[in-house]
């Protein structure tokens, strides 16, 4: 007999839609569509940790069984103990948009505007230009373009324009509606000059463009108003691609057969649409007033935003299809922006160095002068690393993994509400927290992970390689699923009402991923024959983030041992880069000639990087002369 699909069952925020039996489970449902969720007891009801919430549609008894009454209310219960016996609209918590906080603003951007390697003005490519027009007359029997571009030249000098078709096709009912006030929308980028839209003055057409960043675990999106520069909304989402691998190995390797690199081109597509519809509505504007786009992002990001096969970025000898990339329509890509708008994709230095790198250097001041050597580390999924200053570059890429991005790890989650992003062990020998928005803490983002490891090294709970030391954790240590596990809070002083721990083999993937970034830094600055103490600034970008406690970052072994001053957090400089690109054209040009200065060395083929990286598998380093004040903090300690 052939049992009958009878419900259905919606995701958000991917929107992804399945049918399913009666009584089937909904931990299962989840899993036959692909979306990521933590399980660590394996689907027993134990953990807490598959907490979905039902927007819509009854569930079988028991579904929140074990759940806080609180959690209960708001309509959460466990995935592995909910049968599906009715048509269901669920959010995944990790993936509640309301709660992602992509760090979309920067203290260090808004106090440094002036000192910046990107020029701070407005001065788009795309504008708006009003115009009193002369009418038709026998005398005056010019064709409508014509008497148009006359009064363009008389407003900006001659030049040679070119019309759009879509312009054309209303240019006769526009120019005759009041030749006195019309306005028209231009884009000159390079040697394109292109009239892309004539609207009637009294229609008071705003003129919009995005700046969006495209990370591989998340999309923040800048809606600008391009006459005055000011943001007028902002938004930002997971990358709906997630459900098809979290990192760029695993997409590009989903990547390889055509209709699924469809499938992730359409998923990015309907992410940033997604994002666009937010914040346009949050605006109350319309999205066809948006003409021109900002994107940066890794290079595989670009290369499926552009529907382009990504295989060759992991295959050796390495090679992306592009570096630059030409402005392209955002009609051919199906964005909801207006069906003239430009797109404009930050050029990649190479395979795993990409937009995000080239924008970001941007919203430092690493191109200010030829003195200082600077260093920029941008630690999301991939780690990117530049280090150069005005006159040359040089950069590379590791995997670092998602691990500080909470990704992989029970107690893990992203910078957004309810994170812990400080952690500390008072004088009575118990852990102190800082959590986003004072929230009851549902986990730990990167700078609480960050701390939490110089908490549990420095304190003695666990050695230089990250095992527990049984002498010291007695007490504090739980049988998990995956093994003895460190208690970090008890579950009656959590959000979820599960404890959050941490088990070796989560240290473990912590170390490999600060090995993976230090050990990066390492080879560059061995490469150009420096010392790190030669290294004027750090600046450091991504998801750890805004409250990255440097100090134990370098106690870890995460960055260098250099004066803290030298440090600065500069939050997501890929989108402020995407910004600065969006006000002004001299950024773009700068942008583009940036990646002729950048040398890229790929660790892929470096035999130098896995001795490096294994050095930078212990806290802080094998090489504890390489940490000088960590050093002295355990001789200290010693007398
Ligand atoms: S997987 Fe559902 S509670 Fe652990």
């Amino acid at each position: 007999m052939v049992n009958k699909k009878e419900y259905t069952v919606r995701f958000l925020p991917f929107e992804i839609e399945v049918e399913v039996e009666r009584g089937a489970s909904l931990l299962d449902t989840i899993r036959q569509v692909n979306l990521p969720m933590k399980t660590s007891c394996g689907g027993v009801g134990t953990c807490g940790e598959c907490n979905v919430k039902i927007l819509s549609g009854t569930v079988s008894e028991n579904a929140a069984k074990g759940l806080p009454t609180d959690i209960i209310s708001q309509g959460f219960v466990l995935a592995c103990q909910t049968l599906i016996e009715d048509n269901l609209s669920v959010q995944l918590p990790h993936f509640d948009e309301q709660t992602i906080q992509s760090v979309t603003d920067s203290d260090y951007f808004i106090q440094n505007k002036d000192n910046i390697s990107g020029v701070y003005e407005v001065n788009p490519i795309v504008r708006k230009i009003s115009l009193k027009l002369d009418p038709p007359s026998l005398e005056n029997n010019y064709s409508d373009l014509k008497r148009l571009e006359i009064k363009l030249d008389d407003k900006l000098g001659p030049m040679e324009w070119t019309c759009a078709f879509s312009v054309l096709q209303k240019l006769a009912q526009i120019v005759r509606q009041d030749p006195d006030k019309v306005d028209c929308i231009l884009s000159s980028a390079g040697l394109e000059k292109t009239i892309i839209d004539v609207v009637p003055t009294s229609l008071e057409k705003k003129v919009l463009g995005i700046a969006c960043d495209i990370g591989t675990s998340t999309v923040a999106l800048h809606l600008v108003d391009l006459m005055d520069g000011n943001i007028l909304s902002t938004a930002s989402s997971f990358n709906q691609q997630i459900k098809c691998g979290e990192d760029v190995i695993s997409r590009i390797n989903y990547a390889r057969k055509p209709e699924r690199q469809k499938e992730l081109h359409t998923l990015i597509i309907k992410t940033i649409n997604h994002l666009i519809h937010k914040a346009t509505e949050n605006a109350d504007l319309s999205y066809s007033d948006i003409y021109y786009g900002s994107f940066s992002g890794n290079t595989t990001m670009i290369h499926l935003l552009l529907d382009l096969d990504p295989r060759y970025i992991r295959e050796d000898p390495y090679s992306p299809t592009f570096n630059l990339v030409p402005i392209v329509l955002a009609e051919n890509l199906d964005l909801d922006m207006n069906i003239e708008a430009r797109i404009f994709c930050a050029p990649a230095v190479g395979s795993y160095v990409g937009g995000d790198i080239t924008a970001g250097i941007l919203s430092t001041p690493m191109l200010k002068n030829a003195e200082d050597i600077s260093l920029l580390i941008d630690a999301g999924t991939n780690g990117e690393l530049v280090i150069g200053n005005k006159d040359w570059m040089m950069t590379c890429a590791c995997s670092a993994g998602p691990a500080f991005e909470g990704s992989g790890i029970q107690c893990g989650m992203p910078a957004s509400d309810g994170a812990i992003e400080s952690v500390k062990l008072n004088r009575e020998k118990q852990f102190e927290f800082q959590t986003i928005n004072d929230s009851k803490p549902k986990g730990l983002c990167g700078s609480g992970l960050v701390d939490l490891l110089s908490e549990l090294y420095i304190h003695g709970f666990i050695d230089r390689s990250g095992k527990f030391i049984s002498n010291n954790t007695k007490g504090l240590l739980k049988d998990t699923e995956e093994g003895l596990a460190f208690l970090i809070l008890h579950g009656k002083d959590t959000f979820w009402g599960h404890d959050l721990v941490i088990t070796e083999n989560e240290i473990a993937s912590l170390i490999r991923t600060k090995g993976a970034i230090f050990s990066a830094c390492q080879l560059l600055i061995k490469n150009i024959g420096i010392d790190f103490n030669n290294i004027a600034s750090v600046y450091i970008a991504g998801g750890f983030g805004r409250h990255l406690n440097v100090e134990n970052a370098i106690r870890i072994g995460l960055l260098p041992d250099l004066d803290r001053n030298k440090f600065h957090y500069v939050g997501n400089s890929s989108l402020l880069g995407a910004l600065l690109v969006l006000l002004s054209d001299k950024n773009r040009e700068k942008i583009e000639s940036l990646i002729d200065k950048m040398t890229y060395l790929e660790l892929n083929t470096e035999p130098r990087y896995m001795n490096e990286y294994t050095g930078a598998l212990f806290l802080p380093h094998t090489e504890l002369e390489l940490f000088p004040t960590v050093k002295d903090m355990f001789v200290k300690k010693i007398q």
